[in-house]
């Protein structure tokens, strides 16, 4: 499916003081959930409705409201950032958790939680700042499948277009939503020039 690397002016201003290399972590929490909540309205701007009406003091008016039960699973830790914004724009929306680790000298992914509610017919959004060789969100998205999700959109803040290209060879079906799509990964399969280790200037943990 689909790349949107979301221009707002606003996502951008945002994102470049989360790459700033001197934000210190309380503000590193701030933007990560504003930055969110622009991604997340974007991801959701096709969610369907239902129309009907509403009473005004005044008398009667058009309403819509959304006709879609959603479902979100941040990748831990670092989606755990993003999963509040989330939460605050749908209050009842579905929440599960999957935690994957790169190894470090592979940059493969290791699962080590997986708790993902039934998500069959649901709106999904799968949370991962960070898409840099993409092997985490494949592997997310496809525990996600075996949950029964058959629409889900992968909200990250930073991709690589090595990561874009393999989320979109195994999962072609989904769309991705992005602020940035970098130039590419650096030798340690980190996202160039990107923002460093998100989870780590996140949860301020060297
Ligand atoms: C980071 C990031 C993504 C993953 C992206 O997590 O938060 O989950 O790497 O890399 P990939 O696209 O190459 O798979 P990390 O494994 O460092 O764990 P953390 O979130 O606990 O810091
Ligand atoms: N994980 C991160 O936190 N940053 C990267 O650039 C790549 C993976």
């Amino acid at each position: 499916m689909s790349l949107r690397v979301v221009e707002h002016p606003l996502a951008k201003h945002l994102l470049a003081e989360i790459r700033d290399k001197n934000t210190p972590p309380s503000r590193f929490r701030q933007l990560t959930r504003s930055l969110t909540t622009l991604l997340v309205l974007d991801a959701t701007r096709n969610a369907k409705v239902l129309h009907g009406t509403v009473e005004t003091p005044l008398g009667t008016a058009g309403a819509e409201r959304l006709a879609e039960t959603l479902a979100v699973v941040p990748v831990l830790r670092a989606g755990l950032g993003m999963l509040e914004s989330v939460v605050e724009l749908f209050p009842d929306v579905a929440v599960g958790y999957i935690g994957l680790e790169r190894n470090e000298d592979t940059a493969v992914a290791r699962r080590y939680y997986s708790k993902i509610p039934d998500l069959a017919g649901k709106f999904c959004l799968c949370l991962d700042p960070m898409l840099a060789t993409g092997g985490s969100a494949t592997q997310a998205i496809g525990f996600m499948k075996m949950r029964g999700a058959t629409r889900v959109s992968m909200v990250c803040v930073v991709a690589a277009p090595e990561g874009v290209a393999h989320l979109q060879a195994n999962h072609p079906d989904v769309e991705i939503i992005t602020a940035a799509l970098d130039e590419r990964l650096d030798p340690r399969r980190y996202i160039y020039p990107g923002l460093g280790d998100f989870g780590d200037r996140l949860y301020a943990t060297p």
